[in-house]
């Protein structure tokens, strides 16, 4: 897709489709009057008709007169103070998906004054709304098929509409959103794919050949390493499948080498290809849902690739452990005592309580390569869908400052992030008769408890994200089709930027 920044007026640009957001109940003064004026009042007609109405994203069509694009399309932004970097970004993305299935090869969007409502102003804009037309056009439907018609269209052209704007920073702001925009559908792209198609080798095998195309460094761990480095949680989950765990490491930057802000940052993530439940097995009801219980291993994958392309040789690391949790004659059943990497033992009370068990050994993994700072990214609870829903990830850190931290990146990221409390009195639920401790308590604050589980395998700056309830949806909205969402990728890629010394 190519990339253009304009500083026309919107009616001068020729395009298959001009889009113009809308703030607040659509008035018609200014530009949008002479747009209104230039498609013969169609606008409003169409509005006092009853379209444009009520929620944001919402979205017409109209012929565009005289204009030179060949359509016009509308689209809400809510009122001018809700607006946030994620409804621009979420703009950019309905604009594009409203257009599925339709042949459009450039596509013009005005930004307007939607830079007025956001901290940074037109430049951000121009990166969130190109993000988003990039995020629009992820496609799940499109990865086993190849007849499906009512994919978003694949762009030749974006142009972005400022008068008056510097374009050259524009577009360079937009080019950074293109990038970030493609590593969220990377990583969503990998989340969606089946089980039966993405195994922990597979999943490697994508990591291998995203580190030669990006020059990242990796290192796979096999059982029998994973054996000598005492990974004996990582290996009890793995265990029940016939497709071998692997402990999959991605590094940016010389070994051991700290970023521009003095960090060795960390990100791990979840990847459970299928999560069955293993002994403990899981209702048949939406289990083939557990085969997305791999998107944080994915993040950290996409989310390393995304940072080696916009500032190639930030020290970085992105650790993956890979498993299936499977139920058969070798895997870990309930009461199985286990030796974390970091010596402790646990009394595994529930097989489905595995990605803790997977992350903590990938976590003593990543401080013995020298991580300062850890971030992981899991499906890590069902109760964390239930308390936030699919908007919201649920997230934990120690110390305050790196959650703080985290959190900015977030903000800059346009993500959202509520954040919840290690409760100290609940830890004693998790003691065990046999090990330090079981891998869960009741089921009374499980959540917070899934937390206090994952504490005991960081000595360094620590932040978890949930994304249980975010990591996909189940159905679509106007700016995501059912399916993985590609959560947390730009917070990551903002967060380890933060120690960048030069970007591309
Ligand atoms: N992968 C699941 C969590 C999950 C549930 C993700 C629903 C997405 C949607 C996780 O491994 C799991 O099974 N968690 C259990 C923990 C329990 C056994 C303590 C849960 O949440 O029920
Ligand atoms: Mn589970
Ligand atoms: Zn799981």
């Amino acid at each position: 897709m190519q990339l253009r920044v304009v500083t026309d007026q919107p009616w001068d640009v020729p395009a298959d489709v001009l889009a113009v957001p809308i703030v607040g109940e659509p008035k018609f003064d200014g530009v949008l009057a002479e747009l209104d004026k230039r498609v013969g009042g169609e606008l409003a007609a169409l509005t006092s008709f009853g379209e444009l109405k009520g929620d944001r994203y919402s979205t017409v069509v109209a012929a565009a007169g005289e204009l030179r694009a060949g359509r016009l399309l509308a689209v809400t932004a809510g009122e001018a103070e809700t607006i946030s970097r994620q409804v621009v970004v979420r703009i950019g993305s309905a604009v594009e998906r409203r257009l599925a299935g339709r042949t459009v090869r450039s596509l013009a969007i005005w930004i307007g004054d939607l830079g007025a409502h956001v901290d940074g102003g037109a430049a951000v804009v121009a990166e969130l709304l190109a993000r988003g037309v990039v995020e629009g056009e992820f496609e799940p439907a499109t990865i086993y098929r190849d007849d499906y018609k009512g994919a978003p269209p694949a762009l030749e052209e974006l142009i972005l509409v400022a008068p008056g704007a510097d374009a050259a920073a524009l577009r360079r702001a937009a080019e950074r959103g293109v990038i970030i925009g493609e590593g969220a559908n990377l990583a969503r792209r990998l989340a969606n794919r089946a089980a039966n198609d993405v195994t922990p080798e597979v999943l490697a095998g994508e990591a291998r050949a995203l580190a030669e195309r990006y020059g990242l460094s990796i290192d796979v761990v096999e059982p029998a390493r994973a054996v000598e480095l005492g990974m004996g949680m990582f290996l009890a989950v793995g265990a029940g499948s016939d497709n071998p765990p692997r402990m999959i490491v991605l590094r940016s930057g010389a070994e051991g080498e700290k970023d521009a802000a003095g960090r060795r940052l960390a990100l791990v993530g979840k990847g459970v290809c299928f999560d069955s439940g293993g002994i403990s097995i899981k209702p048949a009801a939406a289990m083939e849902e557990m085969k997305m219980d791999k998107t944080g291993a994915c993040t950290v994958i996409a989310a390393i690739t995304t940072v080696a392309r916009l500032a190639p040789g930030t020290p970085l690391l992105a650790i993956a452990p890979a498993v299936e949790n499977m139920p058969g004659p070798h895997s870990a059943r309930p009461g199985d005592i286990v030796k974390a990497m970091n010596g402790k033992t646990v009394d595994i009370i529930n097989t489905d309580a595995e990605g803790r068990l997977i992350l903590g050994d990938a976590m003593c993994y990543a401080e013995k390569l020298g991580a300062t700072h850890l971030v992981d990214v899991a499906t890590l609870t069902g109760a964390v869908g239930r308390a936030l829903g699919d908007q919201m990830t649920g997230a934990f850190g120690t110390p305050q400052a790196w959650y703080d931290d985290v959190a900015a990146a977030g903000e800059r990221a346009g993500e959202r992030y509520w954040q919840l409390p290690m409760i100290e009195e609940y830890r004693k639920d998790l003691d065990s008769f046999y090990a330090d401790f079981t891998n869960t308590g009741s089921a009374e604050g499980g959540l917070v408890k899934s937390a206090l589980f994952l504490r005991e395998f960081a000595t360094v700056p620590w932040v978890h994200l949930d994304i249980a309830g975010t990591a996909y949806f189940s159905k679509k909205t106007p700016y995501a089709p059912a399916g993985a969402t590609g959560v947390s990728h730009a917070t990551l890629v903002e967060l380890a930027l933060a120690g960048a010394s030069k970007t591309a």
